[in-house]
């Protein structure tokens, strides 16, 4: 049930990124698609439920929900690169530095990341100005030196660093890293409607922990096969995870009472979403 929503939000983002680039060159637009493709999107799908909530426009949520898959898209395309990860297979597919070179993943990645600011800053996305520049100003905040690129920043350091994280400073690490982007995409809905939600918005926390505590879970015991990158190379490369500081079991753990608190937090939505209530379910048992 939850995947098949899941996998229509897929069709449907799929089709609102294609418009999108309709017009760019062909140089970018393949790589650009390449790259797009065939992840779980569901930072989209978290997007969709929050503005559900405000019975917010789908076609003007569907460019917003995009946005934020497009943002994914490029931080994985140079989190792949040599210089950060060093992964030559993502989503089942080889990266885009290895189908093509170096160069044009970090510029397929610089594509990307305008991409979604060019959506965003569009009147298709919402008539209201002001909506809009709430967005992208949410959006900045999320992913920029204090957001995603300090958790990516945080991630290469530990590579290189003899220090012992604990659960704080590795939540930190992980929160920006993974979180942050996790966090604004379920605060699409009140954001767009101009509304505060607070439970929403420490649902996303946990929910953006949980998901890392299972990317990291995945990482030692997951099916190349299904999760669709390569497996097994936390350990080696000396990165902080949960796994490596609590052990599988521990991790596993972590990852339940993230999710327990994290449904807790929809009770108090004015709406009750059974989809996000699943979707907190599928964070810790997917397979991939
Ligand atoms: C993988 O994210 C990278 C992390 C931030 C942990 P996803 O597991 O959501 O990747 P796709 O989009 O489904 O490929
Ligand atoms: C990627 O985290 C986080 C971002 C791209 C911002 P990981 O390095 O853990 O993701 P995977 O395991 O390569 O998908
Ligand atoms: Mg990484
Ligand atoms: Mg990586
Ligand atoms: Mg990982």
């Amino acid at each position: 049930m939850f995947l098949s929503v899941l996998s229509d939000t897929q069709e449907r983002i799929k089709t609102t990124f294609e418009e999108s680039i309709s017009s760019f060159d062909k140089k970018l637009f393949a790589p650009m698609l390449h790259a797009f493709s065939g992840g779980k999107c569901l930072r989209a799908f978290l997007a969709v439920e929050s503005a559900k909530i405000y019975n917010l426009p789908i076609n003007e949520v569907l460019r917003v929900a995009t946005a934020a898959e497009v943002i994914h898209a490029y931080s994985l395309i140079h989190d792949d690169l040599p210089c950060m990860d060093d992964d030559d297979l993502r989503r089942g597919k080889p990266t885009v530095h290895v189908r093509w070179d170096e160069a044009t993943a970090v510029l397929t990645g610089d594509a990307l990341q305008t991409l979604a600011f060019e959506i965003l800053s569009d009147f298709k996305t919402s008539k209201d100005p002001q909506v809009r520049l709430d967005l992208i100003s949410t959006l900045t905040k999320a992913i920029g030196a204090n957001g995603m690129i300090l958790g990516q920043v945080l991630d290469m350091d530990a590579e290189k660093m003899t220090t012992v994280y604990d659960l704080d400073s590795i939540s930190h690490l992980q929160g920006k890293k993974t979180g942050a982007l996790i966090e604004w995409s379920a605060q699409v809905g009140p954001v767009m409607a101009k509304k505060d939600n607070n439970s929403l918005r420490q649902y996303a926390r946990l929910l953006g922990l949980a998901f890392q505590v299972q990317d990291d879970i995945l990482d030692v015991e997951g099916g190349v096969g299904k999760v669709g990158k390569k497996l097994r190379k936390d350990k080696v490369a000396g990165k902080a995870t949960f796994v490596t500081l609590l052990g599988l079991e521990g991790a596993k753990e972590q990852a339940r009472q993230l999710i327990d608190q994290a449904i807790n937090e929809l009770e108090a939505l004015p709406v009750s979403s059974n989809n996000l209530k699943a979707a907190a379910q599928f964070v810790i048992s997917r397979e991939l």
